[in-house]
This record gives structure tokens, sequence and C-alpha cells, in this order.
């Protein structure tokens, strides 16, 4: 792998050169005495972590949801209709009943206007053809394909508008991509790396971001706080075991705890291209992708999510894709390894895979410190207690 380190501070472009802002505030961008009288439409969680990564910018060149021949494109070119490079169809699914909307839709989420679409297009979505190209299956015990199937017919096109940037359950944590930006450039940070993440912080995870971190300057923790499948471990609980290892293990002054506000998608390789192009957009130079990125059980090869890069050229990416081997704990060596530095059979090897995790905490058993530090298991089986 290799290492461009520059001389000077460096934030990436947001892809498509500029960064997206669709926030327009009540009283001070429009008249809010104009809303009532304009249709609405109730949004799910996912829908509105979307209008929120638009409109911050997260999702910069995009400025709405797709219209349908950007949707084709994404699924069958990894492009979007003009070639910039896309891999996740963000869209905006409606049932069938409100297929005939157009023009300005106030958005609601939870009993409150969040923002709204400019509808300039409705069309119906191809749930086989994505669910194939975007997710690589159409089993409906996948995740991810679950979602897609249970969401309406059809898709809303066009641009959006956001009133306020939602705070959230982490608002010392919630930073927009002009924020996050703006510490970066604050810290003086020549080059900078994003983790993106769903699971509480493992040795693995942190071996990976201290590796990153003898690279680069300034390392973005960035945990995925969105809609998550059930037997995730819960945002809150992932939150505070960073907390928890970040006041303890971490260099402050390189170390950056912001949450990506997004839902998991579980598309792997697809989402992998997602996740490194936002963060270019929140402005880090890096990106880690190690193994299984964004996986769920066993229908993507372990490394998929690093070989789909060769999609694109460096310069169309325009962040960095550190790429790391599967990493564990081998007692032979004493530290944490991966098949590039380490000799020893498995049998040294150390490996509990999510579901064995899972089981553990819900028998109220202690995960080893070589897996997990003790202050993050505490924080796990107090978690899981409370929750039995
Ligand atoms: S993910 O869905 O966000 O990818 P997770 O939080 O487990 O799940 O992983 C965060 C990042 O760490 C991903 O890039 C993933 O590939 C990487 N990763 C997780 N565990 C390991 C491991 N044991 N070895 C190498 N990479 C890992």
């Amino acid at each position: 792998m290799t290492i461009l380190l520059p001389e000077t501070a460096l934030l990436p472009t947001p892809l498509g050169g500029a960064l997206v802002n669709l926030v327009r505030r009540p009283g001070h961008d429009f008249d809010p005495a104009e809303l009532p009288g304009l249709p609405r439409l109730n949004i799910s969680d996912r829908s509105a972590a979307d209008l929120e990564m638009l409109a911050t910018g997260a999702y910069s060149p995009l400025t709405g949801f797709l219209n349908e021949a950007d949707y084709l494109s994404v699924i069958e070119r990894l492009r979007l209709a003009d070639g910039t490079p896309w891999s996740i169809p963000i869209t905006l699914p409606v049932e069938r009943e409100h297929a005939r909307l157009r023009g300005r839709v106030v958005l609601s989420h939870g009993g409150q206007d969040i923002g709204w679409i400019d509808v300039q297009e409705t069309y119906e979505a191809r749930k086989s053809l994505e669910a194939r190209e975007v997710y690589r299956t159409e089993d409906p015990a996948h995740p991810g394909v679950a979602a897609l199937l249970a969401q309406g017919d059809v898709n809303l096109a066009g641009p959006v508008a956001l009133f306020a940037v939602p705070r959230g359950d982490f608002p010392r944590h919630h930073r927009t991509p002009a924020e996050v930006r703006g510490v970066i450039e604050a810290r003086g940070w020549r080059s900078s790396v994003a983790f993106q993440t769903r699971n509480p912080i493992h040795r693995a995870h942190e071996y990976l971001q201290k590796v990153a971190l003898e690279l680069v300057d300034g390392l973005l923790l960035h945990p995925l706080v969105g809609t998550t499948k059930g037997d995730d471990v819960p945002a809150d609980t992932r939150v505070k075991a960073y907390e928890v290892l970040l006041s303890g293990y971490y260099p402050q002054a390189r170390t950056l705890l912001s949450v990506y506000p997004a839902a998991m998608r579980y598309a792997g390789p697809r989402e992998a291209i997602l996740h490194a192009l936002s963060r270019r957009n929140y402005g880090v130079t890096h990106f880690i992708v190690g193994r299984d990125h964004a996986g769920v059980g066993s229908y993507y090869g372990t490394y998929d999510a690093q070989e789909i890069f060769s999609a694109y050229t460096p310069a169309e990416l325009g962040i960095q894709i550190l790429k790391f081997e599967h990493t564990f704990y081998c007692n032979a060596c004493g530290q944490l390894v991966s098949a590039r530095t380490c000799p020893h059979d498995s049998s040294h090897h150390l490996v509990l895979s999510g579901t064995k995790v899972r089981e553990k905490l819900s028998a109220g058993e202690n995960l080893p410190a070589e897996f997990t530090r003790p202050e993050v298991a505490e924080v796990l089986r107090a978690a899981y207690a409370e929750r039995t």
C-alpha cells in the first residue's frame, strides 16, 4: 500500500467540487407560513437520515433523492448518469398511493416537519435488479434486501431541503461535514483517516486505527448511528464504549469522535464505496477498509469490499483506501497480528465471530481481554445485563 503524506494541511475537495448545503431555516431562508398549505409525507428513520446526509453535504454532489436515470446508472455502472462515482442509490421510496405527488412536499418524521422535497419525477423501483446488483443477492434474509423489499414500490425524485440539522442522541459528537472539516483545519492535520464502524470497538479495530495513526496526522472515529439490524449492539452502547476507551488509550489531540448519521445497508462492497466517498466529503484523506467491510453473514468474500475500489481511478475516488487483512490476537506472538505478520498456525489465534460475542454477552460471560479491553467489556456487560 502506498501512503502519500502531503507537506501542508490538506482537506480533499468534496466529491463534485463543492460541499452541498441544503439547510433552509424557517423564518430565515423561507416563510414558514407557506408550509401548512403543502402536501405532507411521513418518512422512515432511514429516509430522514438520508435527508440529513443530503442536506449537510455528506452525500455531495447529490442535491436530492435520485431520479430514474441516476438510479439505473448507479445500479448498473457504479456511477451517476454524468459519470461521477456512486455505488448505492439514495432514493425516497413511497407507497403507490403517493405516486401522484408533484412539486413541493413537506417531509415529516416523528411528528415533526423536517424538510421538503421538490418532486420532479416518480418512477418504479426495480427491486429485483437493485437487490441483485447492489446487495449481490435477492435473499430476503439479507437485512438490506429485507429493508428494500419492505419499502414502497415507487421512488420520488428531486431536490431537498432540511429545516435544521438534528443533533440526535449524541449532540456532543454530532457534526456536519463542514464542522468536521473545521476541526481538521483547526488542528492542522495534514492527513487524516476515517474509521467507519457499526460494532463495539474491539482490539482488532483499535489495532487498525492505531496502525493508520502511525501514518497520518489525525483519526476520525466515525461510528454509524443510523438504523442497524435488530441484533447489532445499539448505538448508545457503542458510543459509550468509545468514550471510555478514548479517555484512556487515544491521543486526544490526534483523535476526533464524531457520529455518522446514516442507516446501515449491509451492502458490503457497494457500501464500502459509499462510506469512503462520504468520508471524503467529511474532509479526511484516508479511509480504512478491513475484512468484510459492511458485510453480514456470508454474502460477501472477505476482501470483496477492498477489490471493488478498482472500479475507479485514484483521482476519481479522491480518498486513499487503507486496506487491512483480517486481524486477530495471537497467543504465541503476544499481540494483534494478521496473516501478513504472524508465522503461527490457527491454534494460537483468538478469533471470535460477532455471533459468538453476542452469545457470551447474553450468557453474562466475560470477553477475553485480548479481544476486548476490560473497560469496553464492562460497558457491554452492563448494557446486556440491563436488557435481560
Ligand atoms: S462495519 O459493518 O462497519 O464494516 P465493523 O464495525 O465490525 O463493521 O468494522 C469496522 C471496520 O473494521 C471495517 O472496515 C471492517 O472491515 C474492519 N474490521 C473489523 N474487524 C476486523 C478484523 N478483525 N480484522 C480486520 N478488519 C476488521
